[in-house]
Order: structure tokens, then sequence, then C-alpha cells
């Protein structure tokens, strides 16, 4: 009888050890769901582009050796603060000059071409709502008479890379390794575009390599921001929504083959009938890109044969059977740990 009551007694215990661990389950859960949508909101409501420490909130900035994050500079601070010192590119839309914003280098942006204004406001809005490490600063801007101030890269545009590469200060730089950081930058900001905090974004201005390069601005510590977001038509798959690259034929052996007039030289073209497509075309030009940033030195073509199964899956004609901007950034960091410590060990073998 006493046995029984003490087995009951026991089974009592196991059963408020059960409920008490039930429960201690059950709270801790709760936490983490009332902690998960309270960082969601506060992620949403600070306005911090993905997460990035060194990005002030939406509407500031921070260059040079600021230590505090500004406010954008509006009409009247471009117009009394910004010194406009020389020339230093053109493009189809915009021509940029190096500039002065309280003794720190910048770049002033004028619309040249007024028919492109659109293209202009659309580039400036991007600018606005992409700001993060994957893009350059924007330091202000006025839309009454079409500028757009950023940070200044003195290295300027990709389209510089090997003459910056060649210069006797930066040789010791030009190495297998960094030109593959380069490449996995270049991968990182399409695999922001294609998830951005907007939705899917194509790299529209991209119809051929020199085109490409000219978009994109090397960092003074050899890292690529993306500059020129003139042409980021939106995907929306749930929508149906897919893009076109401008409304004209383009050609060339550079594009994606979705992005050529299917009906042939007899059919004229016509936009109407032209199909749409979607961010699967700047995949396919992810392997000729890193072809160039990869350059020839020392080293580059052990890379390239390490990328040639992932750049092969990037040329699938099928876009959908090509992989996503991430699952190539994967790969890239992948060959370059594996290549790192090959390299490791065969001077450790020395
Ligand atoms: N912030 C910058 N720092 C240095 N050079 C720049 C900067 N912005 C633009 N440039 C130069 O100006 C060129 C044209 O700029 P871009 O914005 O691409 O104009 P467009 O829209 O007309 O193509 C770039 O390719 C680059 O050489
Ligand atoms: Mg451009």
């Amino acid at each position: 009888m006493e046995r029984k009551h003490q087995i009951g007694r026991k089974n009592g215990s196991w059963n408020c050890l059960l409920l008490l661990l039930i429960l201690l389950i059950f709270t801790v859960v709760c936490i983490n769901l009332v902690l998960y949508v309270y960082l969601e909101h506060a992620y949403v409501s600070t306005g911090f582009s993905h997460g990035d420490p060194n990005v002030c909130p939406q509407g500031y900035f921070k260059i040079g050796a600021m230590k505090n994050c500004s406010p954008w500079l509006t009409c009247e601070g471009l117009e009394k603060e910004v010194r406009k010192l020389k020339l230093v590119g053109e493009g189809a839309v915009k021509k940029v000059y190096l500039s002065e914003w309280k003794e720190m280098k910048v770049a002033l942006s004028h619309l040249t071409v007024p028919s492109l204004q659109a293209d202009f406001l659309h580039g400036l809005r991007m600018l606005k709502s992409l700001q993060s490490r994957h893009v350059v600063t924007l330091v202000g801007y006025c839309e009454d008479n079409k500028s757009i101030l950023t940070e200044y890269h003195p290295l300027g545009s990709l389209k510089n890379l090997d003459a910056t590469f060649n210069l006797p200060k930066y040789q010791y730089l030009n190495t297998w390794q960094n030109r593959l950081e380069l490449a996995i930058d270049y991968v990182s900001i399409i695999g922001y575009l294609h998830s951005s905090p907007l939705g899917v974004l194509v790299m529209c201005d991209s119809n051929d390599l020199d085109k490409v390069l000219s978009q994109y601005l090397l960092t003074s510590d050899f890292r690529l921001v993306a500059n020129d977001l003139d042409a980021l038509p939106l995907v929306d798959r749930e929508k149906g929504r897919l893009v076109k690259c401008g409304p004209r034929e383009i050609t060339g052996d550079f594009i994606a083959p979705e992005q050529l007039w299917p009906y042939g030289p007899d059919v004229e073209f016509n936009n109407d009938l032209m199909p749409p497509y979607d961010e699967k075309t700047d995949i396919w030009k992810i392997p000729a890109v890193t072809d160039y940033l990869l350059g020839h030195v020392e080293g580059s073509d052990i890379v390239r044969f390490h990328l040639f199964d992932i750049h092969t899956e990037c040329k699938k004609e099928n876009p959908a059977m090509r992989p996503s901007a991430q699952t190539i950034l994967d790969t890239y960091r992948r060959v370059l740990a594996l290549l790192l410590k090959e390299l490791s060990n065969s001077k450790e073998m020395l």
C-alpha cells in the first residue's frame, strides 16, 4: 500500500516535471516569437539597409573621415556648398564632375539629355532606396536641376581596372586572389539586386561588356560598388510581370539568348511581339564579366578551371535552368577558400 502510494507520488512528480518542461519550452518559443516580430519591426522602422553597420539611416550619409551621418544635401546645399572642379566621366545620360564639398571629394552628375529624364529620375530613386555596401553612397540630390551628388571614387569605373592594376603603385595588388575577390563583389552586387528591398531588379544597362564595366566603380580599397542604376526594371513573378531592357531591338553575342529577337531577320522587330524575360539575363553575363575581372595573371587560369562548371550552368539556353546569383556566389567563395588552403599547404611543404 505504502509502495503503491510512493509510486503514485513518483508518477505525480514526473507529471509535474513534464508539465513544467512543456511550459518552459512553450515560454521559450513565445519569447523567440515576440523577439522575432520585434526585430522584424525594428529593422523596417529604422530603415537601415540590409543591416550593414556602416550604412546610415535612410536620408543620411557618411563619407571619407566623417564621424557622424549627415542628412542628404538638398538643392540649396548643392548650390551653396559644392564646388565643381572638372569633368571626369560621361555616359548616355549624365555628365559627371569631380567636385568638392567641405574639403571632401564628391561626384556631381548632371542630366545631359532631357529626353532621358525618366531614366535619370529612376536612377535617383534606385540610389535612394538601395543604399548599402553594394551601392555608391548618395550625398545629396536636386530634382529641380537634375543633379545627383555621390561619393567620389578616384580609381573610376571598372573599365579602368587593367590600367589601374598596371600602375607601379598598384602592381603588387594584381593577384588572382584580389581579382577573384572583385568577381565575388560583382556577383554579390547582382545577388543584392536580385533580392533587393524593392524586389527582383534586373541590371539592364548591360548590352556589352564595356557598358557593364562602366556602371561599377572601383573603390580605393579595391572593392566594387554599383554606381549607375538608371535601368533597373522590376520582375514581379506573383503578378506575372517580366521585363524588357528598352523598347528597341538589341543584338550581339554578349546578351542572353532570350533578349534576341526570336522571329528571325525576315520579320521586322516589333516591341509588342518581343517576349519579356527575367533576371536570369544577368546570370548569363556573369562568366564574361568574371573572365574580364580575372585578367591574365599567375593563377587566374587555375581559378577559371575551378569556375568552369558553374559558368557552364550560367550559359544554359533555358533561363530557368541557370543558377541563382547566390549559388554562384557560394561557389566562388568555396573556390577562393579551397585555393587559399592549397596555397598555404604548398607553402608549408616548402
Ligand atoms: N562617383 C564617381 N566617382 C568617380 N567616377 C565616377 C563616379 N560616378 C560616375 N563616374 C564616372 O562617370 C562615368 C559615367 O557615369 P554614369 O553614372 O554611368 O553615367 P551615365 O548614366 O550617363 O551612364 C562612369 O562610368 C565613371 O567613369
Ligand atoms: Mg553609365
